[in-house]
């Protein structure tokens, strides 16, 4: 708006917006691939509702001349495919939130890009919706990913489905192809207790059934979408739910204000309430409730507010306020279901990173109990989740939780997987229930400390992680090592891949997934090793990036030195001295590392040897002198 706004407009506009914030409020999410036309009915529902500003409705008629899909008509699917650009520009955001209104209703659609990467969005859009439209094309029928569509969609609690029966236009308005679709889904509903279907027949290109009723489908005399989206009726936010909110930030200008700032999760607040923190489960009492409006005498869901205790109670960000008699279960091992959404598979054992509303833990999948077949509505068993796969896990996190069940909440019984390395959303997970087995386990304390076991030894105890390809000269290296440092009368012991693998570790085989449990069994020998004050020497190929980052955190800081044996592909397959090579070129060895099994190198070793300038002698030499540098070996 340019120029001088007078009283007038001013006016109008608070009361435009008085009567938009009383109006109630419909989220819902589309499901759908963009070959559905899933773009051009939001584009139509957003144009037909007149939310559109003048210069977006100018842009969108000239790009639809421009590309001349539909003539000289407007392609609404132009409309949503070139918000997608804004998309792109907003980097991390999963989903792209559109917001219209008509005369009765706002509503906040949660648009979710098409193709075969849907599930990231459906699974990430969808907690807080009411209902889901899901299209169909009314050429194709009810296919698989409409099935895997809808099983999400009743995952993740949402009862209502409108099923948009597309491209009507294209089947001739014909009145037994809805109805046979329409049959085939509600059975599909039924197993999967979606409560309620609506199926529209619709042309979302030539807007039948979308906002107006059709004059090509007589038959039809149901609501048309934006009527239904319009009447449906919501569930009422349920009143009596516990309060809790879980701490965003500690707001702390000065000396006399203190502040736990965040949003409500469920239920309400008053100033006199007895609240508890989790997960430490101190108790305290609620003095003030700031907002920008001033003090508050009450909030309620959705409300972002800031609390001010009564006491001065050790509270930080990721903490959740609850009723004081009305707790959360604190917990850190569970069991989920997992959406998983990457291209790379969810191996067990992998740590990655669990996000929750309130904080990040690391986490491991320890097993995946079953993975669910869409088709069949059956559990299959299996080792790992591929893209799109969904499926029932152990999970276990590093530190405890306050967590709900999904089915009780679905903020704080939602949570993201991201990989520790690339900071992608993996997967997206529903917690079940807390599991129970590590509840009656506690830590032992030890009058004999790990500083007093190593001091004996003149050393501190350390890991040399020596990685590299299968023939680099790691075992030879490691060995050299071992016997100068046996000689200079030090305590050490060689953990050498072939031989764990005859014992400890002979259940396991040179799959992606056993190759990191693998890595994670020997990461942990080598933490008690270090512990017990020995100077430890690890020699794996240790292909992955991932666990080896995991084994380094796995130790205490600067306990963990990563050693790169560098021989490149062809230099140690010119050496191959077990035949290896050999034998997987000619195909009698599968998985095999360099070969067709990759081998990430790694890119900030404390110490890397280049094997084809440095004889494994000097290297060894090079790196005992480097462990008497940084002190640990300690001289008498
Ligand atoms: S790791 O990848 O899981 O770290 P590890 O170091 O334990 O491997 O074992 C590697 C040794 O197993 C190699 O030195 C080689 O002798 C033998 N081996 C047998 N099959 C394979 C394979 N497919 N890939 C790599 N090494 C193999």
């Amino acid at each position: 708006m340019s120029g001088q706004t007078t009283a007038v407009q001013t006016n109008t506009l608070a009361t435009y917006l008085e009567q938009l914030e009383k109006k109630d409020l419909l989220r819902f999410i589309t499901c759908g691939s963009v070959d559905d036309g899933k773009s051009s009915l939001i584009g139509r529902l957003l144009y037909e509702s007149q939310m559109l500003y003048d210069d977006q409705l100018a842009a969108l008629e000239a790009d639809s001349r421009r590309v001349g899909t539909r003539g000289q008509d407007i392609d609404f699917a132009l409309l949503v495919d070139g918000l997608a650009a804004e998309r792109e520009q907003g980097i991390t955001i999963d989903v792209a939130y559109r917001f219209f209104a008509t005369e009765r209703r706002k509503f906040i659609v949660a648009d979710t890009p098409g193709h075969e990467q849907y599930t990231r969005n459906m699974a990430t859009g969808a907690s807080t919706a009411d209902l889901a439209v899901i299209l169909i094309d009314a050429r194709k029928g009810v296919l698989v990913q409409t099935r895997r569509h809808s099983y999400i969609v009743s995952l993740l609690g949402i009862r209502r489905v409108v099923l948009a029966i597309n491209k009507m236009d294209l089947v001739d308005y014909d009145e037994t192809i809805y109805a046979s679709i329409k049959a085939d889904y509600a059975r599909l509903a039924q197993r999967l207790g979606i409560e309620s279907v609506v199926a529209i027949p619709v042309s979302a290109v030539h807007g039948d059934n979308v906002v107006a009723a059709s004059a090509n489908m007589p038959w039809y005399q149901g609501p048309t979408l934006l009527n239904h989206l319009e009447t449906v009726e919501l569930k009422a936010r349920q009143a009596d739910a516990p309060f809790r909110m879980p701490v965003q930030w500690v707001n702390r200008p000065d000396q006399n204000f203190r502040g736990f700032a965040g949003t409500i999760a469920s239920g309400t607040v008053q100033p006199g309430d007895r609240i508890r923190v989790q997960p430490s489960g101190r108790l305290s009492t609620v003095k003030r409730i700031v907002s920008f409006d001033g003090d508050l005498p009450s909030a309620g869901t959705g409300k972002s507010i800031t609390l001010v205790l009564a006491d001065e109670v050790d509270v930080s960000r990721g903490d959740v306020f609850t009723t004081a008699d009305q707790p959360l279960e604190c917990a850190d091992q569970f069991e989920a279901t997992i959406i998983w959404m990457s291209e790379a598979p969810l191996l067990q054992g992998r740590q990655y990173l669990l996000k929750t509303s309130t904080r990040t833990v690391a986490a491991t999948v320890t097993p995946v109990k079953y993975r669910v077949n869409v088709n069949a509505l059956e559990h299959e068993p299996a080792e790992r989740l591929e893209l799109n796969d969904i499926g029932v896990c152990e999970v276990e996190c590093d530190r405890a939780l306050a967590f709900a069940p999904y089915a009780e909440d679905r903020t704080l019984g939602a949570f993201i997987l991201i990989d520790r390395l690339t900071h992608d959303t993996v997967g997206a997970g529903l917690f079940n229930f807390a599991l129970r087995r590590s509840q009656n386990i506690h830590w032992q304390a030890m009058d004999v400390d790990r500083t007093v076991r190593a001091a004996m030894k003149r050393q501190r105890g350390c890991v040399l992680w020596l990685t590299g390809l299968s023939g680099a000269g790691k075992s030879t290296i490691a060995n050299l090592i071992d016997r100068r440092l046996t000689a200079m009368a030090r305590h050490t012991y060689v953990l050498d891949g072939d031989n764990v693998r005859h014992g400890l570790n002979k259940d396991l085989g040179f799959t992606a997934q056993d190759r990191v449990e693998n890595i994670r069994r020997v990461a942990e020998v080598a933490k008690l090793m270090a512990d017990a004050g020995l100077i430890t020497l690890v020699s794996f190929i240790s292909p992955f990036r991932s666990e080896r980052q995991m084994a380094r955190e796995l130790m205490l800081p600067g306990e963990f030195i990563e050693v790169y044996i560098d021989a490149p592909l062809a230099v140690a397959e010119l050496r191959d001295p077990k035949g290896l090579y050999k034998k997987a070129r000619r195909g009698e060895l599968s998985n095999f590392t360099g070969i067709d099994s990759p081998y990430e190198a790694p890119s900030r070793a404390e110490i890397r040897i280049d094997t084809t300038q440095v004889s494994p002698a000097d290297a060894a030499e090079q790196i005992v002198d480097y462990l008497d540098r940084l002190g640990m070996l300690v001289n008498t």
